[in-house]
């Protein structure tokens, strides 16, 4: 078999199992939509796991509480988040994408070109090259853009109880984020968008749709 970090070891990762992930601003309602397509992909009989950035390993988990709690600058927030993701890359992305799972991932690679890089400042050359060492070249099959509008999540926010401190980013912060995640999604063709606005079930229905379709492409 071929080593992990090898581009054959990844290219062998992708092609058995199947790797989506799903970005936005915070609190566009991924959790929601990630639980319906988990249910629906396992009603049609495949395996699949859930998991989310940053956390989704033990280390990755202390490291999602460092991060959401300290005050930090760009550059150490990346490299909390890129430790984490190198984590979740190695002991569980690669392993199961292996055994031919489908992963349902809340964010990855492209929220740090996002929010350390296009929002807070870091050139998208630097962080793209952090992703590269934390991922060593593996990426998203499909990306899943849910996109709402900073009214949106100003309502949203309000039914939210414990605030942390990247709920409490101004709205301009918000803007920048979902312009930046616009802007990306119109480069890459493995983006979809969506509009969060929808009914979830609407929302849902749309997404599934699109999964069922590029997975029987890539089957
Ligand atoms: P969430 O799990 O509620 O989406 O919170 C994760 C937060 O971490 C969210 O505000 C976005 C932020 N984040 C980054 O800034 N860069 C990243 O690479 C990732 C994965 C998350």
């Amino acid at each position: 078999m071929a080593a992990f970090g090898t581009k054959e070891g990844m290219a062998e990762a992708r092609k058995r199992g199947f790797f989506i992930t799903f970005e936005g601003g915070d609190g566009v309602g991924k959790t929601t939509q990630i639980k319906l397509l988990a249910k629906a992909l396992k009603n049609e009989g495949h395996r699949v796991f859930v998991t989310r950035e940053p956390g989704g390993t033990p280390t990755g988990e202390v490291l999602r509480k460092l991060f959401k709690t300290q005050n930090m600058s760009p550059v150490t927030e990346l490299m909390v988040l890129e430790a984490s993701r190198a984590e979740l890359c190695e002991n569980v992305l690669k392993p199961r994408l292996q055994k031919g799972e489908i992963i349902l991932c809340d964010r990855f690679a492209e929220s740090s070109l996002v929010y350390q890089g296009a929002v807070r400042g870091l050139p998208l050359k630097m962080v793209g090259a952090a992703n590269q060492i934390a991922t060593q070249g593996l990426k998203a099959d499909f990306i899943i853009l849910l996109d709402a509008t900073t009214k949106d999540f100003a309502s949203r926010l309000k039914t939210k109880s414990k605030k942390d401190r990247l709920d409490q980013a101004g709205m301009s912060f918000h803007e920048k984020v979902r312009k930046a995640f616009r802007k990306l999604a119109k480069a890459d063709r493995r983006f979809r968008a969506y509009s969060a606005n929808l009914d979830r079930q609407e929302i849902h229905a749309q997404i599934l749709k699109d999964v069922q379709k590029v997975l029987k492409r890539h089957a």
